[in-house]
């Protein structure tokens, strides 16, 4: 099990709640932003919203995105889709080999009525990969629901995983688990990640039109 991990727009939603489980099991989780400031912020305000848990402060270290991937191993993108691809062309020059980044990322849109798959030539997972050549590049996270993370609770979810090679699931699977009750599965190579990115659409009409508060994943076998 790694010690560190860091997330990449740690400071948002699904960020800051992948922080809160992280911080129970790693050593250092560091939280990443455009601006320290708002890092230093985000740190403050988990802290505060759990004060029967002041160990975890210990664990959190705010930081800029350069830093971040800079001191981390393994790394979390969890920037929204429109900014995804940007912010790691920004940060291109910082990552070495060996580094594993998952993406979060769900390249999704809102059409007039509903939410749809972006449908891009490349999904977000594998624009990443053709930008870092040399690290490796997984998908994972996107069905997780953060308001529900960000409380603490328990959630009994699956989480689907898409890479290219068996070290690399490995590597996220590990990751994965250290959120409580929550199961990787792969998925398959990193073409699939298409597929898992637009799972989203997907909960996010579901909820819509059967009023399911925040939906996620778990598959049955009988
Ligand atoms: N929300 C969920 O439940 C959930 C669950 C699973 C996966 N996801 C996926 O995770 C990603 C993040 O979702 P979120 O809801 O956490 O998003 P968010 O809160 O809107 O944004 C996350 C962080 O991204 C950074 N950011 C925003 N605009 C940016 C830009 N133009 N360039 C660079 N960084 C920018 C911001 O950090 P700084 O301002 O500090 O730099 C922000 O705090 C999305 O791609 C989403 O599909 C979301």
């Amino acid at each position: 099990m790694p010690t560190k991990i860091g997330l990449i727009g740690g400071t948002g939603d699904i960020g800051s709640a992948l922080a809160v489980h992280f911080a129970k099991k790693f050593d250092a989780v560091f939280i990443g932003s455009r601006s320290e400031e708002k890092a230093r912020n985000t740190v403050e305000e988990i802290i505060r919203d759990r004060p029967e848990e002041a160990e975890i402060r210990n664990h959190l270290k705010p930081e800029s995105n350069e830093a971040v991937v800079q001191a981390c191993e393994n790394l979390v993108l969890t920037v929204p889709y429109s900014a995804a691809t940007d912010t790691v062309k920004d940060l291109a020059g910082l990552f070495s080999e060996n580094q594993l980044l998952i993406s979060a990322v769900a390249a999704i849109k809102k059409s007039s009525k509903e939410f749809v798959a972006a449908n891009e030539a490349l999904s977000v997972s594998e624009s990443i990969q053709k930008l870092l050549p040399r690290i490796k590049v997984a998908s994972a996270f996107q069905t997780l629901p953060a308001p529900i993370l960000y409380s603490g609770r328990e959630i009994d979810a699956d989480v689907f995983v898409a890479c290219d090679e068996r070290d690399t699931y490995t590597r996220v699977a590990e990751i994965v688990s250290s959120i409580r009750r929550v199961r990787p599965l792969y998925a398959g190579s990193l073409e699939l990640s298409r597929e898992i990115e637009g799972l989203t659409a997907l909960l996010l009409n579901s909820a819509q039109s059967s009023r399911l508060k925040n939906p996620t994943l778990k598959i049955l076998s009988f």
